[in-house]
């Protein structure tokens, strides 16, 4: 009893969520970043692994590691290549490295809303990005939805100035670094791992992310508050090795296919509900999340306009007018 119990421990702490795999089963290792309850990516591949373990016993055994347990998500993609993980949900912003088309998410106050960056994921062009990986051995087969990013820092942001000389957290991406160097911040490319100790010791001043990373990651705890700028996305593309999925036999692939959208459509459609539900818990945790006036957005907006001029060409301007098209 004892050795289980312990056994059973040591697993709630590091192990993977499901780790009950029989022999002869097809394994697929999910990899991600995030928290397994309150984000809406960590729901979603934890419903997917209860689903395929049920619907599928026997034939697919599903393990999801939460939390960077497995991998960072600059590895993740590496590791699929060489065969360690078959399925990982990197943010869009994280894509770059493999296609340049991927910034298009990125452009400062590109999307109003989550809805819209959904029709844009769902128009031809945004649905042909899921494929644009495949020459680099890459399937996306679909996407998963967290939310608009905030922004916070050791003190209050009102105004673009406010931001100038601190420095920020960015995800792996050079366009959020441009966005950053625009505003005369000094901008930090970290592992999502790592940015509650890097605001904590003050390695950064602040960051950007949705309610739900910077509830769950306890980021608010260490920010003078958040301010609700909604300047941009974080939003996830669903990753497979093409190898690995085209080689499944295709009954197994369809069956999959077909639980991966329904549990896909069942979360997308509660992500702007669990930020909402993070944003408040933030605001009762004692934590102002400030609201911006319109003039002030305005100015946000006009700060990070010379992103667009530097990343625009090499987006292409038929990507940019698509996204565009799902906003208006
Ligand atoms: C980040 O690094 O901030 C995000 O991409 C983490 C995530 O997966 O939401």
């Amino acid at each position: 009893l004892t050795a289980a119990v312990a056994a059973a421990a040591l697993l709630a702490v590091s192990g993977p969520a499901f780790a009950s795999c029989e022999d002869g089963e097809t394994v697929i290792k999910f990899s991600h970043v995030v928290a397994a309850k309150g984000n809406p990516k960590g729901e979603a591949a934890t419903l997917f692994a209860e689903r395929v373990n049920k619907e599928m016993n026997g034939k697919v055994c599903v393990e999801v590691y939460p939390n960077s347990q497995l991998f960072d998500d600059n590895k993740v993609l590496e590791a699929m290549l060489l065969g360690d993980v078959q399925l990982a949900a990197p943010s869009v912003s994280k894509m770059e490295d493999y296609s340049l088309a991927f910034q298009v998410f990125d452009l400062p106050f590109m999307f109003d809303d989550i809805a819209a960056v959904d029709r844009f994921q769902q128009s031809p062009k945004g649905q042909a990005l899921l494929r644009s990986v495949e020459d680099k051995g890459l399937l996306g087969i679909g996407y998963w939805h967290n939310g608009m990013k905030q922004m916070s820092a050791k003190k209050p942001l009102v105004m673009p100035e406010d931001a100038k000389g601190l420095k920020f957290r960015i995800q792996p991406s050079d366009i959020l670094q441009a966005q950053f160097e625009a505003l005369g911040a000094s901008p930090q490319k970290l592992a999502f791992k790592e940015v509650y100790g890097a605001l904590q010791t003050g390695v950064v001043d602040g960051q950007e992310n949705t309610f739900s990373n910077i509830y769950t990651q306890k980021f608010f705890e260490v920010q003078d508050g958040i301010t609700e700028t909604n300047h941009g996305i974080i939003d996830y593309i669903v990753v497979t090795s093409a190898e690995f999925w085209n080689g499944l036999p295709g009954d197994v692939r369809t069956q999959l296919e077909t639980i991966f959208a329904e549990v896909t459509a069942e979360k997308n459609a509660q992500a702007l509900e669990i930020n909402n539900q993070a944003k408040q818990k933030i605001i009762d945790a004692g934590k102002q999340v400030r609201q911006l006036t319109a003039e002030q957005r305005a100015a946000w907006k006009a700060a990070m306009k010379p992103v667009w001029d530097k990343f625009g060409p090499n987006i292409g301007d038929d990507l940019i007018q698509a996204a565009q098209a799902a906003s208006a």
